[in-house]
């Protein structure tokens, strides 16, 4: 594996390969290490899960770490992209991790001769995300095939929502849509249902954040309590959820939003297990692109 920018480049057992090792690495049966390595992490959007996890990751291997600062670096005096990779690659570093706000940023980069990283393009792949997500589901079930999953929200916005539909359905799982009709999204054709009448059937609710960042002047009038109503995460719908079933969530969580704030560290609730699983899929994925 060169890079990792989407799911869809990946095979199912490149996918369960990333998953198994990420396990492996959690359990301390293996001790891997990039010792000598040199990485450079660049976010130009927000992040704290992302950014700190990949750093835990790198800091776990042995890594040099670059911290790429945009505030301060000379993107402001005009350079572009490419040219800032360019230059790191240059000056010695064996990967490049970037999260960035245009879709499918990555294309201009792919033959620089240093792995990129897709740490989340604008509304297009987090394949890290969707990786941590697959092994936080294998952890519970030990299997894709059959799983029933239910993801709710802003759907058309989400890079997360792409990559797991991509993933699970490839995986076997059968994926449905909860959403407000203004962010449906007609690429991902897996039918659009009332929360309310698979809630009591599905294995997996992923909740999606609703991304404000992304939102036109037509999707503005949001009312908190209304989409809470209608697509969020109620005790009334936690309470019908079925015995074994768990709620996902990438965050940042709106809590009270896309899930009453009491239910975000509730009993089915596996939030905070996908963050901790964030930090060993991303010392897998730093191995495979690397060590390659
Ligand atoms: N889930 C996620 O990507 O969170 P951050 O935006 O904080 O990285």
């Amino acid at each position: 594996m060169k890079h990792l920018v989407s799911m869809a480049e990946l095979t199912i057992e490149e996918m369960q390969h990333l998953i198994d090792t990420a396990i492996q690495y959690k359990k301390g049966t293996v001790q891997p290490s990039l010792n000598g390595k040199y990485i450079a992490n660049l976010f130009f959007e927000n992040s704290t899960r992302t950014k700190c996890s990949f750093e835990m990751a790198e800091q776990r291997l042995d890594m040099k770490v670059i911290n790429f600062d945009t505030a301060t670096s000379s993107v402001n005096k005009g350079e572009s992209l490419y040219d800032t990779c360019r230059t790191l690659q240059s000056i010695g570093c064996d990967a490049l991790v970037i999260r960035h706000q245009e879709n499918d940023y990555y294309n201009q980069l792919l033959n620089m001769g240093v792995p990129i990283i897709n740490g989340g393009d604008g509304s297009g792949q987090h394949p890290t995300q969707s990786l941590l997500d697959l092994m936080t589901i294998y952890e519970e079930f030990g299997r894709f095939e059959g799983l029933k999953v239910v993801i709710c929200g802003d759907i058309k916005n989400s890079r997360v929502a792409r990559s797991n539909y991509h993933s699970l359905t490839a995986l076997g799982a059968e994926v449905v849509f909860s959403s407000p009709e203004i962010w449906q999204d007609d690429d991902m054709p897996g039918g659009y249902v009332n929360l309310d009448d698979v809630i009591s059937d599905v294995d997996i609710v992923m909740l999606l954040r609703v991304q404000h960042e992304r939102h036109g002047e037509d999707e503005q009038h949001f009312d908190a309590a209304t989409y809470h109503e209608r697509y969020g995460l109620s005790q009334a719908r936690y309470d019908q959820m079925n015995e074994q079933a768990i709620i996902m969530h990438p965050a940042p969580v709106n809590r009270g939003v896309e899930i009453a704030d009491n239910l975000v560290e509730a009993p089915k609730s596996r939030i905070f297990k996908q963050m901790e699983n964030g930090v060993y899929i991303r010392m897998a994925v730093l191995t495979e692109t690397i060590q390659s």
